[in-house]
């Protein structure tokens, strides 16, 4: 070593890195707010932008771009490896384990210095790996997620839920790495500025890659003649995967309709899809059946409507605008119409919609009874 820096990101790795950064951190923005969409700054944020359909179209854009990142990144390892002749410096070797071991001895004061390393140290070779092992279980389940019929009609149907956690816990996974991990290692242990320039000093080098300096860069091994050869059956081979890859990456993303668009929104007046939504228990149950016998009057269900009822929907004032203290209020509803339609207690407001979820009384069964005979009579 003569110089005094080497080059160790050529300017192919910086730019891998900042499209990375770029989809990554898109990916998450646009992604955990939907993970967790009643959240106050999820709700902020789709404010911000417009919308959860405008952060679901971006989130599918960075989608695709960490898609293609991925298919560069693989064609310049595999040259680097397969024309090159490199050592696969990144994988993981025996020492690394070791090493491993030491730092944390090291971390805990145990050990007085710390591990010698290499050209990538334990710490990046497990950050790179979480990478694309994250990389992969993300383009798998989204693929799950963006085309969930399709998915579904090839595994198990489980598999949609499965792979909708495994995506989002994967995310708060990296989110987390990348946080603290990597902005421990490269940011705050000593700014790291190497994936930006390029460029390591001689003292970085010392510092963080000892190993490296006293072995030196690894010598040439492919001779030029061979390398000739290489390049060619690595060009054909690489051609055919990008065009698997990018017919992939299109079915991917236009197999299914059903994620891309949105299910239409849910009208302003849920009321209206009450109507229309088969009510609770449109037929008699035993108990209204075996009552079929008498016919109540105004007379039985009036006074159980207003002890009932009676507390908000007595006069001109009631909720929803009825008035359940008078046969001809209740005939002539509240704000959504009649609430008794005479002869068919299915379909009359006053018996099924005190039955709904969101309505704050819900009558006793003998109650039920009684209006659904009364109303199922005539209303008399
Ligand atoms: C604690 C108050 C309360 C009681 C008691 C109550 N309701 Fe209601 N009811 C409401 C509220 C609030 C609404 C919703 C009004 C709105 O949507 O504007 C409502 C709405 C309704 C509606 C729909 C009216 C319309 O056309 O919008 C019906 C029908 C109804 N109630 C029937 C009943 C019946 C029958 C009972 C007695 C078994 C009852 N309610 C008891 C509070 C009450």
């Amino acid at each position: 070593m003569n110089e005094r820096v080497v080059l160790r990101f050529p300017l192919l790795r910086r730019l891998e890195h900042w499209v990375m950064v770029i989809a990554f951190v898109t990916l998450a923005c646009t992604g955990l707010p939907q993970k967790y969409p009643e959240a106050g700054i999820s709700l902020w944020f789709f404010r911000l932008i417009g919308g959860i359909e405008v952060s679901r179209q971006i989130h599918h854009v960075a989608a695709v771009v960490l898609i293609l990142v991925t298919l560069v990144h693989l064609g310049s390892v595999g040259y680097d490896l397969f024309v090159l002749g490199k050592r696969p410096s990144i994988w993981f070797s025996r020492r690394d384990l070791s090493n491993a071991l030491k730092a944390l001895l090291y971390n805990l004061g145990l050990r007085r210095e710390r591990p010698k390393q290499g050209w990538f140290t334990f710490e990046e070779k497990l950050e790179y790996w979480a990478l694309i092992w994250g990389t992969l279980v993300m383009i798998v389940t989204g693929f799950f997620l963006w085309n969930p019929i399709l998915a579904s009609s090839i595994f198990p149907g489980d598999w949609i839920p499965a792979a909708k956690i495994a995506h989002g816990s994967e995310a708060v996974l990296a989110v987390l790495a990348v946080l603290v991990w990597h902005t421990y290692h490269v940011h705050l242990k000593h700014f790291n500025k190497s994936i930006f320039t390029g460029r390591l000093t001689e003292e970085e080098l010392r510092e963080e890659h000892p190993l490296y300096l006293e072995r030196g860069p690894e010598p040439r091994r492919v001779p030029e003649m061979q390398r000739q050869k290489r390049r060619l059956w690595f060009g054909v081979g690489y051609a055919v995967l990008a065009v698997l890859w990018l017919a992939g990456t299109y079915w991917f993303v236009t197999a299914e309709a059903t994620a891309r668009a949105a299910p239409p929104p849910i009208p302003e007046l849920a009321h209206e899809v009450v109507y229309q939504t088969p009510v609770p228990t449109p037929v008699p149950t035993p108990a209204m059946a075996a009552a079929g016998g008498q016919t109540p009057t105004w007379q039985e269900v009036g006074p159980w409507l207003r002890a009932q009822c009676g507390y908000c929907h007595a006069g001109r004032h009631g909720f929803g605008g009825l008035d359940v203290t008078r046969r001809e209020g209740v005939l002539q509803g509240g704000v959504h119409g009649p609430s008794v339609i005479p002869g068919r207690p299915g379909a009359s407001p006053l018996w099924f919609w005190p039955q709904r979820e969101d309505h704050p009384l819900h009558p006793d069964q003998d109650g039920l009874v009684l209006l659904w005979q009364w109303i199922a009579h005539g209303a008399p």
